[in-house]
């Protein structure tokens, strides 16, 4: 990563931990992620249902090798979410996906679709990170100051739908906005 770590890995990984026990719960079937990125949340109901075939939907190559490479189990599927998902109706135990329905225009398409695939008592798991209540607590103020200004510039400018306009602080990926 070329930019300072902003997060917590510790917050990161118990919202991972939390979309595992609520995906894998009564079930070890099938599980298909929207927006699987390099599969962090993928790693967690591995180790929570080795038994469940899972399924790892994404449109960023390199995101989905970096997934390969640490999940080798998982069936990856570079996919764009705008359109129909690749999967037959009634066919999926649950789908789970973190921080990608506000990547997209319209999300109600994949939610509309998500309710194809899913088997009848399947189980959507939904995750979004209010990032508007983030507190940033790090020594570095000027650093902070960066992250939280640029953050809101992000927040207002994806409002417009305008992926550009937020000036270079020097954040590297997260000052570019953080979907693609
Ligand atoms: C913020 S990341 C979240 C990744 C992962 N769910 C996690 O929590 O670590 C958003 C993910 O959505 C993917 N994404 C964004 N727009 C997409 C689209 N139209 N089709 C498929 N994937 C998309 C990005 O490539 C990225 O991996």
């Amino acid at each position: 990563m070329d930019s300072p770590s902003v997060t917590s890995p510790a917050t990161w990984s118990s919202v991972h931990e939390l979309l595992a026990v609520l995906a894998v719960e009564g079930t070890a079937g099938s599980i298909v992620d929207c927006g699987a990125g390099t599969g962090a949340t993928l790693a967690t109901i591995a180790r929570r249902a080795p038994g469940s075939a899972l399924t790892a939907l994404d449109v960023d190559e390199s995101a989905l090798e970096k997934l390969v490479r640490r999940l080798p189990q998982v069936r990856v599927v570079r996919h764009d979410l705008a359109r129909p998902l690749p999967l037959p109706d009634g066919g999926v135990d649950v789908v789970v996906s973190h921080n990608t329905l506000e990547c997209l225009v319209e999300p109600a398409a994949l939610l509309a679709d998500v309710a194809r695939v899913l088997r009848p008592g399947g189980r959507a798991v939904l995750g979004h990170t209010d990032f508007e209540t983030i507190v940033v607590t790090i020594d570095d103020r000027d650093l902070a100051r960066r992250v939280l200004l640029t953050y809101a510039e992000l927040q207002i400018l994806n409002g417009e739908g305008l992926a550009t306009g937020v000036p270079d602080r020097g954040l590297g990926r997260f000052g570019r906005g953080s979907c693609r």
